[in-house]
């Protein structure tokens, strides 16, 4: 199963991403989860990319494609992949194109998680994620059972850099902007779904389960 999760910034592709490599078992790539922890290693990628994302804005094709192409080519991909995040432009769809094509291999579905975005904000400032596991919270929407505390592993949770309200106005800007041509193009091709993100978590995974169902 060979799948893209696109959504603006606080869609909730990576709570849906959870969901979905738990039940089918594909390895989740994020591009923005790469960059961060190769941010906190320190390496040469995070020196390039945190400026980029500190300010909201796309870390360069380039850059970004070459970690993918690399990502892919790994055994764990063998039997399908869930992209998040990734891509963000046409060229880097077009790029996409070309890699998969060479592994005789091609998208089965783009899910796009669709929710008005009015509701973004409130849901990327009040985001809290875990420091240990990565599980994603919301203090309204998705709360702990323990103000600050992991109900999966105890970690102590934390609020994202990005996840400040002059930040969110860029990154909503910048990929709102960009998704309009990426979502044209996936249409074209036929791979596009949308998803009613508007809904809560629990409704959002039965529609893309029921979607998914097909191609198990
Ligand atoms: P990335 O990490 O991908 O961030 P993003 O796209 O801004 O998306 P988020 O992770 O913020 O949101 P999400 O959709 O995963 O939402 P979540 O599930 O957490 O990218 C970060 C940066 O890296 C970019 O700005 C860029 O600089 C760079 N980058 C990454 N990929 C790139 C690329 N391809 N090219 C160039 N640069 C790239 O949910 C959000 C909150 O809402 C949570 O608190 C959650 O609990 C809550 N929530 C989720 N679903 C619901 C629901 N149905 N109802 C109510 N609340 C909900
Ligand atoms: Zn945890």
């Amino acid at each position: 199963m060979n799948l893209v999760l696109m959504g603006l910034p606080g869609a909730g592709k990576g709570t849906q991403a959870a969901e979905i490599v738990d039940k089918y078992g594909i390895p989740h790539i994020s591009t923005g989860d790469m960059f961060r922890a190769a941010i906190k290693e320190g390496t040469e990628l995070g020196l390039k990319a945190k400026s980029f994302m500190d300010a909201g804005n796309l870390v360069p094709d380039d850059v970004t494609i070459g970690i993918v192409k690399a990502r892919l080519r790994k055994d764990d991909c063998q039997s399908g992949f869930l992209l998040d995040g990734f891509p963000r432009t046409v060229a880097q769809a077009e790029a996409l194109e070309n890699i998969l094509s060479d592994m005789d291999r091609s998208i089965d579905f783009v899910l796009n998680i669709d929710v008005d975005k009015e509701q973004l904000m409130e849901r990327l400032t009040g985001r809290r994620i875990c420091k240990q596991c990565g599980a994603t919270y919301h203090a309204i929407f998705n709360p702990p059972e323990n103000d600050g505390v992991c109900d999966k592993c105890g970690g102590e949770l934390y609020q994202r850099e990005d996840d400040n309200e002059e930040t969110v106005k860029t990154r909503l800007e910048v990929n709102i902007e960009q998704s309009k041509p990426l979502l044209t193009f996936y249409d074209q091709k036929g791979y596009l779904r949308n998803i009613d993100g508007n809904q809560g978590i629990k409704k959002v995974f039965i529609d893309i389960d029921q979607l998914l169902g097909g191609l198990k």
